[in-house]
């Protein structure tokens, strides 16, 4: 089939090499030159495990191309994928939808034949149907279908996330769109994808309330984590025993930092926005915002206690600084919560982050970027592992660590705290 992506971020650039991996024609097309010339010489703008090999082999094999010209490929394709930003607001819990209306305003300047116009964009509840109505202002109905039809794709694993998906939801009551698609993605359906054919707003609500609903996971084991600190019990354990349960299911229940990154933050707010204007209240999502958000400050207070109150001149050394493992994303990262705080109260701090030097932390004097663990960790008083990349997970710190009586701050539980004790390691990790 012939594909167009509108926008090459996450979501578009990993669908797009997919689908093209699968043996479509896809266009990836983008507004910004430089990205294009770039991506056409395959230096990719994110960083994501197995990304740059499948764009190489997929140009090569020219199924995937990049461009600038909108109307071009448009008109070369059948099915159009909106996946452009959805950004919170300024102050604000609404959405930005500026960018999916203006590529709906452009997608209707460019219409001759019929076109299924997708939005794989995470967006709020009838945005298909504005989509729609400004498409409507200049073509007819019988020449295009807007369909909703979301990603479930984790940053670091986004490649076999689209190949292995769950299920795939399809938000449509236009047939003939349905029989395209359910085509379009039979290669993964045969693999064992579940395919889920939807009203179109039933498909918008979908990708908000499943990351609703992970971001409650996470959410309730931190909380649970803060009193098994309390009561002397391991949260691991505790999540095993009722992850066990298939009614409730083991993943997503790893307690650690507050959770971060492009979309849980975003997603709940906007669902929350949505809920508001509905005049309904999702009284839980609330909830877990405001957990969420101050679950940095509980950690900065045992930060406190660990170090018994005295902050200032002490080494802190951060093994990872993104908002997790195998990714370079910074975005609502809970170190950047943390960082600046301790900087304040006079720590020196080093990070050592495998995706390099962040310029989040440029503006502070005595927060220092080391371009290996070592150097990172050799003169630390404490050492948080902030991230769980397999890198830190063997490290034999007793070697590396200099000061005798270094600590140990285990945000993401990669170490065990017997092996800790039996190396005599001063330990802390979460819920535990
Ligand atoms: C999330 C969803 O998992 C994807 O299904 C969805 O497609 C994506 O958002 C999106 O809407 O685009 P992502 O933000 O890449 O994916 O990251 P996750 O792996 O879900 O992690 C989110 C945050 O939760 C991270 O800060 C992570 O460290 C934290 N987390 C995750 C935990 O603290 N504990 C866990 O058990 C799992």
């Amino acid at each position: 089939m012939k594909l167009c992506m509108i926008g090459t971020g996450y979501v578009g650039l990993v669908s797009g090499v997919c689908f093209a991996e699968l043996g479509n024609d896809v266009i990836c097309v983008d507004k910004d030159v430089s990205k294009i010339n770039k991506l056409k010489k395959s230096i990719i703008p994110i960083y994501e495990p197995g990304l740059e090999e499948l764009i190489k082999k997929n140009y090569k094999a020219g199924r995937l191309k990049f461009s600038n010209n909108l109307p071009v490929s448009i008109d070369k394709s059948n099915i159009i994928f909106i996946c452009v930003g959805t950004p919170t607001k300024k102050n604000k819990y609404e959405a930005d939808l500026s960018q999916v209306y203006a590529a709906a305003k452009e997608i209707s300047k460019c219409i001759k034949s019929f076109k299924i116009i997708i939005n794989k964009s995470t967006v709020p509840v009838m945005t298909g149907d504005k989509v729609e109505q400004i498409i409507l202002k200049k073509i007819k109905k019988k020449l295009f279908s807007v369909v909703s039809n979301p990603e479930f794709l984790r940053e670091g694993e986004a490649i076999r996330d689209f190949i292995y998906p769950d299920r795939i939801v399809i938000g449509t009551s236009n047939k003939k769109s349905n029989k395209i698609l359910k085509n379009l993605y039979s290669p993964l359906i045969s693999k064992g994808a579940r395919y889920i054919n939807v009203s179109r707003r039933a498909a918008e609500l979908i990708k908000y309330a499943s990351n609703a609903f992970l971001a409650t996971k996470i959410t309730f084991i931190n909380e649970l984590a803060n009193l098994c600190e309390k009561l002397n019990i391991n949260v691991e354990d505790v999540s095993i025993g009722v992850g066990s349960d298939k009614r409730i299911g083991g993943r997503f229940l790893r307690a650690g930092p507050a959770y971060g990154g492009s979309c849980f933050p975003k997603d709940t707010r906007a669902l929350v926005d949505t809920a508001k204007k509905s005049k309904t209240s999702l009284s839980v999502i609330n909830t877990v915002i405001n957990s969420n958000d101050k679950r940095s400050g509980l950690l900065l207070n045992r930060i406190n206690y660990i170090l018994k109150n005295k902050i200032k001149n002490k080494n802190i050394t951060f093994l990872g600084v993104t908002f997790k493992a195998n990714t370079d994303d910074m975005r609502e990262s809970a170190s950047l919560k943390m960082i600046p705080y301790l900087n304040k109260k006079g720590a020196k701090i080093k990070y050592y982050d495998p995706t390099g030097k962040k310029t989040e932390f440029d503006k502070f004097k005595n927060v220092q970027f080391k371009n290996n663990i070592k150097d990172a960790c050799e003169m630390s008083d404490l050492i948080i592992i902030h991230t769980e990349w397999n890198e830190f997970k063997l490290i034999d710190l007793k070697k590396i660590v200099k000061k005798r009586n270094f600590i140990i701050y285990d945000m993401r539980n990669i170490y065990s705290t017997e092996k800790m004790e039996k190396q005599k390691i001063k330990y802390f990790g979460i819920g535990k």
